[in-house]
């Protein structure tokens, strides 16, 4: 992890309420990999080196990877950006996503919040031929997919956290991921373990994975603020996560 400065270099509308920002990014950034991201703050032209701290920036996961160089980044559209904005990154921050060797398919669930988090394995888990389900619970059923590539399939969940055929999705995933939103995540993903324990009884190890996007106020390891509990352990968000294996994370 280090820090650099990047630039925005293009910013694209894709769908009523999200933006792609792309970004130049410092060539050490190029090897990031989904699960990973970035600590941003926006600066100015004269924005010094020694200026540097790592508090309080925006938590950013990149969407793709262009090049050897361009991180994309989703975006609210009602965010302000501008071509030529630059930025200081600390980054990549956290561990890559862990997949399974034989991976065939795999369930990706956005609970309360947009799957930005997860959509950065979808062009390498589509070369390996991965079957991929995003299912969309809460709010982020509000999320337009349009953009998305076709060969995902889409599922806008009910009220009450399921969908037809959720039996067959869960029993047909290799591994499942869960992103929740910053705030209640803990109890949103107990919501999720209660509903697919309803549907499958014997939930393996390194199966459902919590995916948190808490605000990390350091995101070095320095402050413990995102600090959590698992069995017999404790853990940080920002050096181990941000994927935690829901047998294991105590929730709510
Ligand atoms: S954010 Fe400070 S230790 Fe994780």
């Amino acid at each position: 992890m280090k820090e650099s400065q990047a630039y925005i270099e293009r910013i694209t509308r894709v769908n009523r309420d999200f933006q792609r920002l792309d970004l130049a990014v410092d060539k050490s950034l190029s090897s990031l990999r989904a699960g990973q991201a970035l600590l941003v703050r926006r600066i100015d032209k004269d924005y010094e080196a020694e200026q540097w701290d790592p508090y309080l920036r925006e938590l950013w996961f990149p969407v793709d990877i262009h090049a050897s160089n361009i991180l994309v980044i989703e975006q609210p559209a009602r965010s302000h950006f501008t071509p030529g904005q630059l930025l200081s990154i600390i980054g990549p921050v956290g561990q890559p996503f862990r997949f399974r060797q034989k991976l065939r398919s795999i369930l990706l669930i956005a609970y309360h919040t947009t799957p930005a988090a997860l959509l950065m394995m979808l062009a390498p888990l589509l070369e390996r031929e991965v079957g991929i389900t995003l299912v969309l619970m809460g709010t982020a059923r509000d999320y337009e997919t349009g953009h998305l590539p076709g060969e995902i399939e889409i599922i806008q969940a009910d009220d009450d956290l399921s969908w037809s055929d959720m039996v067959m999705t869960l029993g047909w995933a290799d591994q499942v991921f869960v992103a929740v939103g910053p705030g209640d995540e803990l109890e949103h993903l107990g919501d999720i373990m209660r509903v697919i324990r309803r549907r499958r009884n014997n939930i393996p190890a390194n199966y459902v994975f919590g995916v948190l996007q808490r605000r990390l106020p350091c995101g070095v390891g320095a402050c413990h603020a995102c600090m959590l509990n698992l069995r017999g352990t404790q853990k940080l968000q920002c050096v181990d996560g941000p994927a935690f294996d829901l047998t294991t994370l105590r929730l709510n």
